[in-house]
């Protein structure tokens, strides 16, 4: 049998053959536009200024009926679609968000009753726009270890409803939605090739939100502070999110023992085309190897990295072996790489 010119570092390991596939992926965006001009109206800002210094040029914003759980839902369910597998089938739901529908019970238990996978087990994590590689590399664990047959991880944000829109360091910068994937054990063929995931806790000031935990309950004083809005240095994260981002690209693809130029398809966070770019400069990246659509998105947090990946596999643009290599950073400090064979 002839070697795949990539190594499988799951196969070094005792799985007995065992590997996790993604078997399908899904999303959800809601259908109001928020356009950089809406925004004009709003905040001191200008399309031009937007444009030049993100790359976004609108974001969808959730009806007030709308929220995390029922966004993660459409998405769970799209994806489960193109998977073929019943919702009854689904061993365990993690969904990773910051702006979950309340601190609890857990959105992914919102989930599971919407969708009506009775059989899961349902937990949420936070890992902020790393969410969704952290949940990859977690629902691939029970998947590797015979725990589950089937884990559906979803990222999902509903984070127009934690930004401040009158602070337009921050509020032209992020949108609402969710996306999905399905994993499941397929005997004997590659998938998920290697994840990897690390956090710096000491820079968890960068990119906050200050009360509503329990450090800081809900007061009176606290909504008059305005402390119930996320919080940003840009500038310092800009600089982590790009340092974080190719180390942990290059941690993934070494684990492989690949090189850039075999990966098909970069899908790094959405956060900023400047970063996206600068990574994959440092990477030496191609831009027709990138994967963007925070033009029409945003910053999703931990639904970007989930919806950009559904929307490459809808583009057509990956075929069966292509390597898929997922890059994010966020709040925390979080950073994840995933190297995927679709
Ligand atoms: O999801 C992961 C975590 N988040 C990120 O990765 C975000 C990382 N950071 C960024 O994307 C960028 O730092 C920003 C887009 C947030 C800001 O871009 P920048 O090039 O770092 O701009 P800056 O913060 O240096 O601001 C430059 C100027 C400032 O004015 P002064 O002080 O030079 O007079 C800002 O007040 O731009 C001003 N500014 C704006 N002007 C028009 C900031 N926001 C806006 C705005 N419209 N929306």
């Amino acid at each position: 049998m002839m070697k795949p010119p990539f190594k499988n570092p799951r196969a070094s390991h005792n799985f007995q053959g065992r590997s996790c596939s993604i078997v399908g992926v899904g999303s959800y965006v809601p259908a109001k536009i928020l356009t950089n001009h809406d925004l004009e109206k709003m905040v001191d800002t200008s399309d031009e200024w937007i444009t030049t210094r993100t790359g976004i040029k609108e974001r969808r914003i959730a009806a007030e009926n709308e929220w995390t759980s029922t966004m993660a839902a459409r998405a769970a369910e799209r994806a489960l679609k193109m998977a073929k597998v019943p919702a009854a089938d689904v061993d365990l739901i993690i969904t990773a968000t910051i702006t979950p529908d309340m601190p609890f019970p857990a959105t992914a238990c919102l989930v599971q009753e919407e969708i009506g996978a009775r059989r899961a087990a349902a937990f949420d994590m936070e890992a902020a726009c790393s969410g969704f590689i952290y949940g990859l590399e977690i629902g691939q664990q029970f998947i590797m270890s015979r725990t589950y047959n089937t884990v559906l991880v979803i990222g999902a944000e509903k984070l127009s409803s934690i930004v401040d829109w009158s602070d337009r360091n921050t509020c032209v910068l992020f949108g609402d939605g969710a996306g999905a994937a399905v994993l499941q054990n397929r005997e004997n063929s590659h998938g998920l090739l290697t994840t990897f995931i690390g956090a710096d806790g000491e820079k968890g000031d960068l990119l906050y939100m200050p009360a509503g935990g329990s450090r800081c309950p809900a007061t009176r004083q606290s909504v008059d502070g305005r402390l119930h809005y996320l919080r940003m240095d840009g500038k310092q994260s800009f600089k982590n999110a790009v340092q974080a981002m190719e180390s942990a690209a290059r941690q993934a693809l070494q684990r492989c023992e690949l090189d850039i130029s075999r990966i098909k398809c970069v899908i790094p966070h959405q956060a900023n085309r400047r970063i996206i770019d600068a990574v994959a400069e440092r990477l030496g990246a191609a831009p027709e190897q990138l994967f963007v659509n925070l033009e029409k998105y945003g910053n999703t947090s931990a639904a970007s990295v989930a919806i950009a990946l559904d929307e490459a596999v809808a583009s057509g643009r990956l075929n069966r072996g292509d390597l898929i290599l997922l890059v994010g950073f966020g709040a925390g400090l979080t950073w994840g790489a995933a190297v995927i064979e679709w």
